[in-house]
């Protein structure tokens, strides 16, 4: 179990699969500062502190919500003075440093920030009951925590902005065709589905994982030209690593490699 957190439980498993679940179901999981805290200072722990940790879920608790948005009471008197000078909800960007896959096990409402939250995970795997949407507008805001910048990047300019304006929801099926999400799966199976690929995940060498994970994100923030060439360079660096030549002479002895991770 990792420490004692109000709005977040933490654990990692044998494997190296931590999973940090959103606990305040009784809100449906609403993102407070509180939560958006504990669940960023746990992500660096795991990223770059503990043991054994290779792989990070994020969940919802209960089977009704991710997270149903920010916490909504905790901002409806908000100034913009105070929205400016605090930088209202801009710790979840610290979430693109953490160097670990994280996978978003979305267990029913991904909604505003919570759908956000999702999209700032490298993967999505929704249960059939996910719902996703970016309902800000209906709250006379629009989504802050990156939702007009990756939900366009997922699905495209069209799609992006009828949802973004008008707070429809997609299901879990339509965001797995529209490649929001990499799977749909029976609300039952999720976390065992989930589970499941990222001990998968967990079995890889984990610096080529960051690695990759690292190059695959780029792709969003460079142009192919750029982007290939930063590939390139972290293809290069992988020949200094010794799980380069484990992962090959075991590919040539027709054996399971062992990563040790250097
Ligand atoms: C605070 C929330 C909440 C939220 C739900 N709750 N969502 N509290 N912030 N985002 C609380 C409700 O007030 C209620 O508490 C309890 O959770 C259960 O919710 P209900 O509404 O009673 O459930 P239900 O009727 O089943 O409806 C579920 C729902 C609805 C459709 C998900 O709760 C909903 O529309 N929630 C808000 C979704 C939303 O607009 N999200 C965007 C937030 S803005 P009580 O105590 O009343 O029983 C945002 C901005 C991000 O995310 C960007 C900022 C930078």
């Amino acid at each position: 179990l990792l420490g004692s957190f109000s709005n977040l439980l933490g654990e990692v498993d044998e494997a190296g699969v931590a999973t940090l679940t959103l606990n305040r179901p009784k809100q449906l999981n609403a993102l407070n500062s509180e939560l958006m805290g504990e669940l960023v200072a746990a992500c660096q722990y795991l990223d770059r502190k503990h043991p054994s940790a290779r792989v990070i879920i994020v969940t919802g608790s209960g089977s009704k919500a991710f997270a149903a948005g920010a916490d909504i009471k905790e901002m409806s008197s908000v100034t913009y003075s105070e929205a400016y000078n605090k930088g209202l909800l801009d710790g979840w960007e610290t979430l693109r440093t953490i160097r670990k896959p994280i996978i978003a096990a979305v267990n029913g409402f991904a909604l505003g920030g919570g759908c956000e939250l999702a999209m700032l995970a490298d993967i999505i795997i929704a249960a059939d009951s996910a719902s996703f949407g970016q309902p800000e507008i209906n709250l006379g805001v629009l989504p802050g925590m990156g939702g007009t910048q990756r939900l366009t990047r997922a699905v495209g300019k069209s799609r992006a902005m009828e949802l973004v304006l008008t707070g429809d929801r997609l299901s879990a099926a339509e965001a797995v065709s529209l490649g929001l999400a990499s799977r749909a799966v029976p609300a039952a199976e999720l976390m065992e589905t989930t589970q499941k690929l990222a001990r998968r995940i967990a079995a890889a060498s984990l610096p080529v994982a960051a690695k990759a994970k690292e190059c695959v994100n780029q792709a969003y923030e460079m142009t192919l030209a750029e982007g290939v060439r930063f590939e390139k360079r972290e293809f290069w660096s992988c020949f200094a690593l010794a799980d380069q030549k484990e992962g090959m002479a075991a590919f040539i002895e027709k054996r399971t490699p062992v990563f040790g991770d250097s």
